[in-house]
């Protein structure tokens, strides 16, 4: 790290784990992570979903660059550079739709959607081999690949192959997609809001299992004086390191799931559709992951920002630091591309009522995490965040830290390397 100060103090013997709380309000920490950790990794751009047809475009910003992901004529995805090769403008200024051509607005050149440049006014007066060398075309980002249907994209020309660098990540995605044999799609719309916080604490947040009773006491309040709106099953788990700073909590809790726990609240109607998806879950991959799938939670990172929920409804999250003290949120709703409309209505509803920034638990977390962040004011009087909870336990639990532990130990890696 540029200054070579300490961030994460790690003592094996006496199993303690700590975290120095500089490293979530240095504006050096913060340009240093654009630098060497999302300039570094490979990160998540979008759903292949998003984009079924050819001429299908997304933007996106993604670690503070403008991207339009297209599917071209030839039905093939691109990753591109929304700046125009002509003069740097902003090519594309919509944030989704269906066209054959972008043209940017200021001078008129006109692309593909493979990128390649088509014309531009005046084109007389170019010289004839114009653009043979294609740097007139909007440009691919360095790297792009796709896994189980999520895009994404890396800023290093020299990563590692996208399933080398996913590791054990790759089955949870594959378990993932493999809730549905219509396949999983993005659900139109999506939730965008801001956290007056440091972004790793939402990284902390999204896989912490250690805070939902106590944060979320109102909720598990709430469902339990819903009529059937839980069972007795156990909230239980383990949580597991994945490999290259993923991780993955893995448990079963009393809620609902669409995919397919039966709670009472669901009815009878709801139990007889419940059985069936189980029944052919069974049929397609065997009682013991047709088991997982149906009713074990998964909280998902993917280092360093990529978090997908597979709770009571499936949601995938990415978010970037606009500040030290500072992220902007995306946030959007995985399903099944074929299901019920009752099933969709109850997995919608629990996306907004758990999840959604007016829901049971954004709200209560987006309150911890701005009060962690207030307290960081102190850091230079209490230096440390302790994340040593379960350290020497040979299996930790889904409410332990070792998930944290493994971010942590990631992004010390990335922040220690000279970029
Ligand atoms: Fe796009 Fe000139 S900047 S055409
Ligand atoms: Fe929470």
């Amino acid at each position: 790290m540029s200054n070579n100060k300490q961030y994460v103090k790690i003592d094996d013997e006496k199993s303690t784990f700590h975290v120095s709380r500089s490293a979530f309000v240095e504006e050096s920490v913060w340009k240093d992570e654009y630098e060497k950790i999302f300039d570094k990794c490979w990160l998540y751009l979008g759903h292949e979903s998003e984009v079924k047809k050819k001429g299908d475009f997304v933007t996106r910003t993604v670690a503070n660059r403008n991207i339009i992901l297209t599917r071209d004529a030839k039905g093939n995805l691109n990753a591109l550079l929304n700046t125009c090769p002509h003069r740097g403008a902003t090519v594309c200024r919509e944030s989704s739709g269906n066209k054959k051509n972008f043209q940017c607005f200021y001078h008129g050149w006109v692309f593909g959607c493979d990128g390649k440049l088509k014309n531009q006014p005046g084109s007389e007066s170019y010289g004839s081999d114009f653009n043979e060398d294609g740097q007139s075309d909007l440009a691919h980002v360095p790297k792009f690949d796709v896994y189980a249907g999520f895009c994404f994209i890396s800023f290093d020309p020299d990563i590692i192959p996208l399933p080398d660098y996913l590791a054990g990540a790759k089955d949870y995605l594959d378990l993932i997609s493999n809730h549905s044999e219509s396949g999983m799609g993005i659900v139109d719309g999506s939730q965008e809001y801001a956290i007056r916080a440091n972004w790793k604490l939402l990284v902390e947040n999204s896989i912490d299992g250690y805070h939902a009773v106590t944060t979320h006491a109102s909720y598990l309040d709430y469902l339990m004086n819903t009529n059937g709106g839980l069972t007795d099953v156990a909230l239980e788990g383990s949580s597991y390191d994945l490999g290259n700073g993923h991780a993955v909590l893995e448990y079963s809790a009393p809620w609902g799931r669409p995919v397919a726990q039966w709670i009472p609240l669901f009815g009878e109607e709801g139990k007889k559709e419940m059985q069936g998806i189980y029944d052919r879950l069974v049929e397609l991959h065997g009682e013991e992951r047709a088991q997982r799938i149906a009713n074990k939670n998964r909280n998902l990172l993917i280092f360093p920002n990529l978090v997908i929920n597979d709770i009571m409804a499936v949601t995938v999250r990415t978010f970037y630091p606009a500040e030290p003290g500072y992220m902007l949120v995306n946030g959007w709703a995985l399903a099944p591309n074929e299901e019920t409309e009752w099933a969709r209505k109850y997995r919608l509803y629990n996306f907004l009522e758990f999840l959604g920034p007016g829901g049971f638990a954004t709200p209560d977390d987006v309150e911890a995490l701005e009060a962690c962040q207030t307290g960081y004011r102190n850091f230079k009087l209490v230096e440390w965040n302790d994340i040593s909870k379960g350290m020497g336990l040979e299996t930790p639990s889904y409410d332990d830290e070792l998930q944290m532990r493994v971010f942590w130990s990631q992004w010390n890696k990335y922040m220690s390397e000279d970029a």
